[in-house]
Order: C-alpha cells, then sequence, then structure tokens
C-alpha cells in the first residue's frame, strides 16, 4: 500500500475507505484485517475498535506479521489484535462471531516479496467468507491495485461476483479516479441492518 506524495492535496483513495468505515465502526465492535501487511490498517481498525473492541489480522508472510506488530506498538494500540499467521481465506478457522467491519488491501507487501501478492484462488473465497461474517449494518472495504497482471484479474473477478449480490441485502459501492486507470480503486460492500 503506497501513497503517491504527488498527489497529496487530492483524495487519497486509501484514506477515503477510511471514513466509510467510520460511518460502521465503534468502540466496542469486532474488524477484521484481512491483508495486515506493515499494519496500517489493522492500527486503524484496532484504534476505531478501542479496549473493549476486538481485530483479527490475517497475513501469509511472518515478516508482514513481524512488520505489523512493529506498527501497533508504535501506534500506542490497544491490547485488542489478534495477529494470525493464515491465508484469509480461512477465516472461518479462527473467527466464530460476526464482524462489523473488515479490509482488503489486496496486492503484495510494500517493500517485500512482490511474488507473495493476493491471488485470485484465494481472494474470492476469502471475500465472500467475509461478506457471510458481516453483522447487520457492517462494512467491508476492498481496494484493488489494477497496476499489475493479478491485480487486474483480481479485481475483474471481484466485480462479477459482487454484481450477483441481492441488491436487498447488500450494497456494492465502486469507488476509483476514472482518468487513472491503473491506480488502486475500492468497493464498499454494505450490509442492511
Ligand atoms: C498491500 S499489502 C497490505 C497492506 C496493509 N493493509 C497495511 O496497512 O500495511 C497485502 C498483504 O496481503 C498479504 N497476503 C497475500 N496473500 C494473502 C492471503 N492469502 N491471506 C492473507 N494475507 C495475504 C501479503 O503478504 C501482503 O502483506
Amino acid at each position: 500500500m503506497e501513497r503517491d506524495e504527488r498527489f497529496g492535496e487530492m483524495i487519497d483513495l486509501l484514506e477515503l475507505q477510511k471514513e466509510f468505515i467510520l460511518r460502521h465502526l465503534g468502540a466496542g465492535d469486532v474488524a477484521v484485517d484481512f491483508t495486515a501487511g506493515n499494519g496500517h490498517d489493522t492500527s486503524f481498525l484496532s484504534r476505531t475498535v478501542g479496549k473493549d473492541g476486538r481485530v483479527y489480522a490475517f497475513d501469509i508472510q511472518p515478516q508482514a506479521l513481524a512488520s505489523a506488530r512493529a506498527t501497533l506498538i508504535a501506534d500506542g494500540c490497544p491490547d485488542n489484535v489478534t495477529l494470525i499467521l493464515d491465508s484469509h481465506s480461512n477465516v472461518s478457522l479462527y473467527v466464530h462471531e460476526k464482524i462489523n467491519a473488515g479490509m482488503f488491501n489486496l496486492g503484495f507487501l510494500p517493500g517485500g516479496d512482490r511474488t507473495k501478492t493476493t491471488m485470485r484462488v484465494t481472494t474470492l473465497p476469502a471475500v465472500r467468507a467475509a461478506i457471510e461474517l458481516l453483522a447487520p449494518g457492517g462494512i467491508l472495504s476492498v481496494a484493488v491495485y489494477p497496476g499489475h497482471e493479478e491485480g487486474d484479474a483480481e479485481g475483474r473477478e471481484l466485480r462479477q461476483y459482487y454484481e450477483t449480490l441481492d441488491r436487498k441485502l447488500l450494497c456494492a459501492t465502486e469507488i476509483h479516479i476514472v482518468n487513472s486507470p491503473t491506480s488502486p480503486y475500492f468497493t464498499i460492500i454494505e450490509k442492511r441492518k
């Protein structure tokens, strides 16, 4: 998740995701970071739900979880995070309660091994499972990086899936920069109360 300093004063899509999440997530709630990486989203979720809340954070790379742990300490986060070294597609083995918010920031670890990127074969089942876990009034944010081949394909398959969701139960909204097709974009999935 690299921020582009050239566009500092313009809309930062990765920050904008958080504004949507804050409409649905508060103190004492439960959240999942499906791609912990360097832990910036985990830290945001941890601080938002506070000491009475709970956050589960997944990554397949020990290096990522070590980095995430360091971020949580540096940010002074409450002790409410469970770091899980496993694929997010196995979420149902670890999370046995409804969640108020979930975040996916797909792609590879910034500064890490670019071959360890999220892959459609596990991303799709994980997103399906995340939607199943959403509590009424819950929210899922999925950021896609179409600038690399797998990211582009991942985004297309996810879009096809979102189009099948029952509008009476779920609302899927895509937000992207129309004059920058390779920039990241994200989808917000909201479950009705
Ligand atoms: C773009 S980074 C996430 C950035 C992170 N949210 C942050 O705030 O720093 C994507 C992460 O997804 C992880 N990842 C790849 N495949 C995964 C999988 N199947 N399950 C969980 N994490 C995965 C990568 O190891 C990488 O750390």
